[in-house]
């Protein structure tokens, strides 16, 4: 049955329909061509538009000054939205680089830049290529049949990130457990509690470790990320604790479950496209470009939100001071526009003008890192791949914020 445009607004207010990826990109689809800047209604949530083109999209996050992150940087339910509004009026909110706008997000943006820039990566990358090797290694161990969500996917980004802040492997565990608990907060199996109080007490749990590491770090400085965030000094002042443990949240966070899902939906993608494979298998110089094809391919970070400074106009629709707009990332990177078959999984795509790292003052500090952890993995993979196969079927996580697959069953032969 076909659906209405009302329908296809609220599909981006479900995070069911989020898991359904023919039926989420048909509403994706209807929207950018009927009504590409289109106002949503749905029950449990605040209203807003949804901007769902590409160049539509670049726009909004371009006027930084006239679309701000706050007060709701990403979608909510109205109880979620209530509930920060008051937790900010105490001082008690969540404040990351996605939360905060100019002057304060540059100054903070700037802090954790530097080790992120495309050079400091590259001197990470063998300790990234040891990770990888490590994982495929952890995929021959398990005899040619594994969840690769689960048994791979999920860990390997999450051993890079926090190798990156320098936290000890004794604590990975509880660091795997705590971001999933806190981006896959709306799928019932990744869930710790229901009730609101309980995904706080995630967040609480998160800001209680990283205020220990702060201490631990200006007590005895290293030379890891976390030491750089501990010691840092805004206006001769060093962050206070709450401002130095978002910066940890957000890295942990942001660095994690977006790669995890990229790996995992490039795979996905290889076993359902074998002529795209084997076109990467004979021809491995082909791999930046495949890198970033299965990054627009799975666009694992589904919106971000702004909100209006004043009234103005987008696309010809009046957007009034107030109103939210929800950039959906899917549909930027569907968009006929400007991709070439925009449903044809292409490994040698080029242009790939793909919006999945966002554009602009907030374009996604970890994108020359998240490059290299997906490169290396699939250099490492490949050429010991001798055949792959499903081994079940692929299950997404249903999220309106950062997803992808919950479970990828997999059967395989490696060299
Ligand atoms: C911001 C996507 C990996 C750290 C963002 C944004 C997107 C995004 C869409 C918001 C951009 C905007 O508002 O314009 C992704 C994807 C990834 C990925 C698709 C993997 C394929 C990473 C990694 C890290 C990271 C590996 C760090 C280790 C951040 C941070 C921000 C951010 C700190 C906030 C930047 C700001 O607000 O100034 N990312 N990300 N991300 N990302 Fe990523």
């Amino acid at each position: 049955m076909s659906l209405t445009l009302a329908e296809a607004g609220r599909a981006l207010a479900s995070p069911a329909a989020y898991a359904d990826d023919r039926r989420f990109h048909e509403a994706l689809a209807l929207l950018r061509r009927e009504s590409p800047v289109h106002w949503v209604e749905a029950a449990g949530y605040n209203p807003f538009w949804a901007v769902t083109r590409h160049a539509d999209v670049m726009e909004v996050e371009r006027a930084h000054t006239r679309f701000l992150n706050a007060p709701r940087p990403v979608l909510g339910t109205a109880e979620y939205d209530h509930m920060n509004s008051e937790r900010a009026a105490q001082g008690a909110a969540l404040r990351t680089l996605v939360h905060m706008d100019d002057p304060d997000h540059r100054v903070i943006r700037a802090i954790g830049a530097d080790w992120f820039r495309p050079r400091a990566m590259r001197a990470l990358e063998p300790r990234v290529r040891e990770l990888a090797r490590r994982y495929v290694d952890r995929m021959a161990e398990l005899g040619g049949e594994c969840d690769f969500v689960r048994q791979v996917s999920v860990h390997f980004p999450l051993y890079v990130i926090l190798s990156l802040l320098g936290l000890p492997e004794t604590d990975f565990d509880r660091m795997l457990k705590l971001t999933q608990e806190l981006f896959g907060g709306d799928d019932d199996e990744r869930q710790r509690g229901v009730t609101l109080e309980e995904k706080l007490a995630v967040l609480l749990d998160f800001f209680a470790y990283f205020q220990e590491l702060t201490q631990a770090r200006r007590a005895h400085p290293t030379d890891d990320l976390a030491s750089a965030i501990a010691n840092a000094r805004v206006d001769g002042e060093p962050l206070n604790d709450s401002d130095a443990a978002s910066y940890y949240v957000i890295i942990a966070t942001a660095g994690h479950d977006t790669t995890s899902a990229t790996i995992a939906g490039g795979l996905r993608a290889l076993i359902e496209h074998p002529d795209q494979l084997a076109r990467l298998r004979a021809d491995p110089g082909l791999m930046p470009l495949a890198v970033d094809e299965m990054i627009r391919w799975t666009t694992p970070v589904k919106e971000f939100m702004r909100t209006a400074t004043e009234d103005c106009e987008l696309r010809g629709v009046r957007i009034r001071k107030g109103d939210a707009l929800l950039l959906s990332y899917p549909s930027a990177n569907r968009d006929e526009e400007v991709f070439d078959d925009p449903f044809r999984f292409d490994v040698g795509r080029d242009p790939n003008k793909h919006l999945a790292f966002g554009f602009g003052v907030h374009y996604c500090l970890g994108a020359a890192l998240a490059r290299i952890e997906v490169r290396a993995f699939y250099e490492e993979l490949l050429p010991r791949l001798e055949s792959i196969e499903f081994a079940g079927e692929p299950q997404n996580i249903a999220t309106t914020f950062v997803g992808g697959l919950k479970r990828l069953p997999i059967r395989y032969t490696l060299r």
